[in-house]
């Protein structure tokens, strides 16, 4: 199934620190190899793996290496300082030798078949883009990659998107943190291009932009993929700590804890609330369910501004309250 000697332990890896580079402000790579010699586990373009981080954490880190490569892994950490202490701890406590366990790679955001592929973006969400468009260049593909970042100093990567290899199929957008002044995403896709997928990966504001852009132009949605990262990754989704509340139930008046780490969506399934799902990530829209008092905490890239602030719909896979408790319409 798996090529060479790599360490497996069911299903996790252990994997030596070969080096860590500093890419850009802020953020920092990390080259895994296996602990004990031998080649890893193949990985397809789009996958992560979950890290166990000195701390007791456990984070997700896009593999950015070229997934024909067995030799090593690459992830990208961006430090967050307001974060819960993930990335602080990659940053500060993990050094060249030590030893990591991490699971095998998994892909959330595979890159399926396309005639082309327009690439966006923002921040440490270049890196699931770098393993696609590794795979892309050798496959003979056609893609272009936007890239949207604050300042030269904060973008990552800069010398491989520079490389001939990548040079004419990037353009970076510095928006010295005015997203006005950065990448126009509506004039970017108002072409459609029959055959031409969109991947977007990167805050929540850029992604919302794509979204809108792609449905005023009319994209078909399954030609469209996003991939949220987590608020401590981006810095953008869930902007503060998680507190327990209540959702209440209209139709019955039964009313349900969400403790912080579960979802609404898990709670309601859990108590035998049917509600649909589909990415489970804030991204499709499936689980969108009424609110009929409360104010939600959206952490969705799907819903458009006018939405949020109406507050009378959340997406319940990811979304959570500011106020102590919620009444759905279910
Ligand atoms: S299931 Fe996709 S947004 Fe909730």
């Amino acid at each position: 199934m798996f090529r060479g000697n790599h360490t497996v332990a069911q299903d996790s890896l252990s994997l030596r620190v070969q080096r860590i580079t500093p890419e850009a402000e802020g953020i920092l790579s990390y080259e895994l190899v296996p602990a004990d010699g031998g080649s890893l586990p193949p990985f397809e373009a789009g996958s992560h793996l979950d890290v166990h981080v000195p701390g007791g954490f456990l984070r997700q880190y896009s593999l950015c290496n070229d997934p024909a490569e067995t030799h090593r892994y690459l992830i990208a950490v961006q430090r967050d300082a307001k974060g819960r202490g993930g990335s602080q701890a990659m940053h500060e406590r993990v050094r060249v030798g030590d030893v990591l366990t991490t699971t095998l790679p998994r892909c959330d955001f595979p890159l399926l078949h396309a005639r082309g592929y327009v690439l966006v973006a923002g921040g440490i969400g270049i890196t699931p883009m770098l393993s696609m468009a590794h795979q892309l260049q050798r496959q003979g593909t056609p893609w272009h990659l936007h890239y949207c970042t604050r300042s030269p100093e904060r973008t990552a990567f800069r010398a491989l998107l520079a490389s001939p290899a990548f040079a004419g199929h990037v353009t970076v957008h510095h928006d010295g943190g005015d997203p006005a002044r950065g990448l126009d995403v509506k004039a970017l896709l108002a072409t459609r291009t029959g055959g031409t997928r969109v991947y977007c990966c990167g805050p929540a504001p850029l992604m919302r932009a794509v979204r809108e852009a792609t449905v005023l132009h009319a994209w078909p949605r399954e030609k469209v993929h996003f991939e949220a990262f987590s608020a401590e990754a981006t810095g953008a989704i869930g902007e503060h700590a998680d507190t327990e509340f209540q959702v209440v139930i209209r139709s019955t008046g039964a009313s349900y804890p969400v403790p912080p780490g579960q979802t609404v969506l898990n709670v309601l399934r859990s108590n035998g609330l049917r509600v649909q799902s589909d990415c489970e990530a804030g991204t499709c829209g499936t689980c969108l369910t009424r609110v009929l008092d409360g104010d939600p905490d959206h952490r969705d890239t799907y819903l458009p501004e006018a939405q949020r602030t109406a507050r009378c719909n959340m997406l319940v896979c990811v979304s959570r309250a500011r106020s102590r408790q919620l009444v759905l319409d279910l």
